[in-house]
């Protein structure tokens, strides 16, 4: 019993003292990554910001935006080697959860149309395209595209 206890990742409050092991990953998994400043704004900010740890190791991280009935998924990663092991579905799980508890009756976020791991993703969970933001992201040769998904939590 114990056994299974250790072994299930936990989601803990991201503190600044995580950004450094943050920053590693989301320098790692995005072309265009957030900087420290991103989430440090966050973080003063008072969004929902939280890591997603198995024992000392960061698997990965969100970042949650709730107001006024509505919540803004603004950052979801996990780590590189940890992809692809149900991972990204469980934090995306507890996001919307904690969304659900602080009111939010429905989600958005925003996704490139490159980005076909995100795409995938958040298409299993019902998700459905609502605007797209013409030239939103910094891309290598200009800019891309925002995709605006929703869902009723
Ligand atoms: C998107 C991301 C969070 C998914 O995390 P993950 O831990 O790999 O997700 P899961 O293992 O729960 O995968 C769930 C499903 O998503 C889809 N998926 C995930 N990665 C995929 C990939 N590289 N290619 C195609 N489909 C993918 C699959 O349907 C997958 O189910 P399966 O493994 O049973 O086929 C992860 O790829 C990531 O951190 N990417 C970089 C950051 C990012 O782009 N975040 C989203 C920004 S909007």
């Amino acid at each position: 019993m114990s056994a299974v206890l250790k072994d299930a990742p936990k989601l803990v409050r991201m503190l600044d003292s995580d950004l450094a092991e943050v920053l590693a990953i989301e320098n790692a998994v995005y072309t265009h990554p957030w900087t420290r400043g991103n989430f440090g704004d966050s973080l003063r900010a008072g969004y929902q910001c939280w890591t997603w740890r198995l024992e000392a190791e960061l698997l990965g991280y969100f970042v949650l935006l709730v107001a006024a009935g509505e919540c803004h998924l603004l950052n979801l990663s996990v780590a590189a080697s940890r992809q692809r092991a149900g991972h990204g579905s469980e934090l995306l799980r507890q996001a919307m959860q904690l969304a659900r508890k602080d009111g939010a009756q429905r989600i958005f976020l925003e996704v490139r149309p490159s980005n076909l791991a995100g795409k995938a993703l958040y298409e299993r969970f019902g998700f459905r395209e609502v605007s797209v933001r013409r030239d939103y992201y910094p891309a290598h040769d200009g800019r891309e595209d925002a995709l605006v998904l929703t869902l009723a939590l």
